[in-house]
Parts: structure tokens; C-alpha cells; sequence
């Protein structure tokens, strides 16, 4: 596409012109589109002088950690460092019932510029989010606390004099997936559904505990694989299996067990702003039911939600 071959020069000629011959950045990566395109951008503009750093904060997909290293560090070369946090995470979120709470505490722990001396601090934000942030402003307009966007608290940027360069502010997403794809970088990640920076735990309601977030990984894991499978994961926007940790009873073999529900979530949408229920094949929703209640230990109960944005919105806290 020439457009995004001229845009990729131009930002390309515009990052080394900022950053200088021997400026040094740093950039928190999370494996999300966003996120892996900007960071691609700056490796082809200063090499290794850009620094990526993966914090697994414990709330991260089945095995995403360890893909993401690979497709990261191996696959695109990038200089990258992965921090595991996911202890101090979980230990920090014991006892967090309320969501916004838990989404403030993930935003305070995951301070990326305690990493060391480095000039500048590169985001990924993209168009959308910095027009979201603007009308994020009064507390009364702040429908939830969204930790990745709009910039870092001035706060962790004072104390550090870092500088922020946002080389993706330009762009809408299907642009920055063109931008992925202009970078070289292989279709299933251009193409990934957007995952929220505090990951599994908007995803359990209430609190967050080591065992309801292996039960979500692993209910998420089996939804997305089947969803892979019947070749419907591009038609839809995004999707998840989250955990209500009220008990429902049930009957497995011959006795009564109560066991968490299991609530599965899939969306389409072209703004995030509204969205509707994916509309699946009943056969398909009972063998992921089916595939769930089977081998996910702890769950006995699998609901479809079914509720359009608004009145819900797509994360279920
Ligand atoms: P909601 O749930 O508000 O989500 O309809 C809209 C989009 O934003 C994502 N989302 C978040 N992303 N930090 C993020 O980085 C957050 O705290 C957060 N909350 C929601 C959500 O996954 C969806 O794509």
C-alpha cells in the first residue's frame, strides 16, 4: 500500500529526528497490535536503541507471556526485556473487590520508567484514544479508568524529565494494522483482538484470586482456540471467557457440586464505542460449553452474553 509505505518514511525520518544520533527509548510492550507495530516502528528507525520492556503483571493470557517473547524478541528482533511482576500483582490485588480500585492499583504498579536512565518514553497511542482521553477529563465523564491510554501520569513523568513520543497518534486501528502489515509483521498478530491493559482481572468479577484467574485462562484459551477453529476469529471484534465467582450448583457423575460460572463474551463492533453480540452457531456455543465443563476444573455452569454496548459495555467490570 503506498500510503502506509510513505507514512512508515516519514515516521520513520520523524522518530530519528527527534530522538537524535544517540538518544535512547523505552517503551512498555504488552503483545497487543498497538503496542508491537509502534515498537517494530522504532526498531527500524534506531535499532537497539530502543528498549521494550514486557511486564507480566500475572494477569496475561494462557501462555501469552512466552508467545509474545517469541514473537517479539525473536521474530521481530527487538530488544526486549520481560520483568515478571505477576507476584507482587497478585498479592497486591488479595482482598480488591471493586473494579475501579483494581484498576488503579494495576495502573500504579505497572510504573514502566522505573527501568532506568533513558530519555524518552514511547506510547502507542493511537487517534481514537487521544480524542477518548480528551473527554475523559472531568471525574463525571470518566465512564472507567483506562490505564494505557492518553499518555503516563505526569507524575511518573516529571520525576524521570522523560519525554513522550506517540508515533502512532495519527492513526485509527485498521491503520496501524496496515502499518503492521507495511512492517512485515505476520498477519494472526496484526489481526489480534485488543486486550485490556489490566487483562484477566477486569475479567473476574470481584476478587481476584490465583485460581479464578487459571479458570479464565484456561475457559478464555479453549473459547479462542474453538473460535480459531471454526475460522471466525477475524469476524469478530473481540472476545473472552470471564469468571462469575458466584457458586452455581450443578450435577457432575452422580453427585451435587457448586461450581463458578463461566460467562463468554464475543463482539462486533467498528468503534468500540457501541457493539452487538456475535451471533455464533448454537452447535458451536455447546461444544465450547461442552469443552469447558469438562476440562476446566471448578466450573459447572456456561452462560452466553448476549447484551449489545450500550447498556454494557465489552469488558464485564
Ligand atoms: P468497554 O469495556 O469500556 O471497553 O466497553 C472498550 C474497549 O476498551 C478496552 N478496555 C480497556 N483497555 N485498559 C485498557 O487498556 C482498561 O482499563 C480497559 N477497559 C476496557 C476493552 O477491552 C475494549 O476493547
Amino acid at each position: 500500500d503506498w500510503t502506509m509505505q510513505k507514512f512508515l518514511e516519514e515516521a520513520v525520518a520523524q522518530i530519528r529526528h527527534t530522538v537524535g544520533e544517540k538518544g535512547q527509548v523505552l517503551a512498555a510492550v504488552s503483545g497487543g497490535v498497538d503496542s508491537t507495530v509502534a515498537a517494530k516502528l522504532m526498531k527500524e528507525a534506531i535499532g537497539s536503541r530502543f528498549w521494550a520492556v514486557l511486564v507480566n503483571n500475572g494477569l496475561m493470557r494462557l501462555n501469552e507471556c512466552e508467545q509474545v517473547q517469541k514473537d517479539l524478541s525473536e521474530a521481530l528482533g527487538i530488544n526486549l526485556t520481560v520483568v515478571d511482576a505477576s507476584k507482587e500483582f497478585l498479592d497486591g490485588l488479595k482482598g480488591i473487590e471493586d473494579p475501579e480500585k483494581k484498576r488503579k492499583f494495576i495502573a500504579a504498579a505497572h510504573d514502566p520508567t522505573k527501568a532506568g536512565k533513558i530519555e524518552f518514553f514511547m506510547q502507542g497511542t493511537l487517534y481514537p484514544d487521544v480524542i477518548e482521553s480528551l473527554s475523559f477529563k472531568g471525574p463525571s465523564a470518566t465512564i472507567k479508568t483506562h490505564h494505557n491510554v492518553g499518555g503516563l501520569p505526569e507524575r511518573m513523568m516529571n520525576g524521570q524529565g522523560l519525554k513522550l513520543i506517540e508515533p502512532l497518534r495519527s492513526l485509527y486501528k485498521d491503520e496501524v494494522r496496515e502499518l503492521g502489515r507495511a512492517l512485515e509483521i505476520r498477519e494472526e498478530l496484526v489481526m489480534r483482538h485488543p486486550f485490556p491493559g489490566p487483562g484477566i482481572a477486569v475479567r473476574i468479577l470481584g476478587e481476584v484470586t490465583p485460581e479464578k484467574v487459571e479458570i479464565a485462562r484456561q475457559a478464555d484459551h479453549i473459547f479462542i482456540s474453538e473460535i480459531r477453529k471454526a475460522g471466525l476469529y477475524n469476524q469478530i471484534s473481540q472476545a473472552y471467557a470471564a469468571v462469575d465467582p458466584s457458586r452455581a450448583v450443578g450435577v457432575m457423575g452422580d453427585k451435587r457440586v457448586y461450581g463458578y460460572i463461566v460467562v463468554l463474551r464475543a463482539v462486533t463492533t467498528t468503534d468500540f464505542m457501541t457493539a452487538e453480540a456475535f451471533n455464533f452457531p448454537w452447535d458451536f456455543l455447546q461444544r465450547v460449553m461442552n469443552r469447558i465443563v469438562n476440562e476446566v476444573h471448578g466450573v459447572c455452569r456456561v452462560v452466553y452474553d448476549v447484551t449489545s454496548k450500550p447498556p454494557g459495555t465489552i469488558e464485564l467490570e
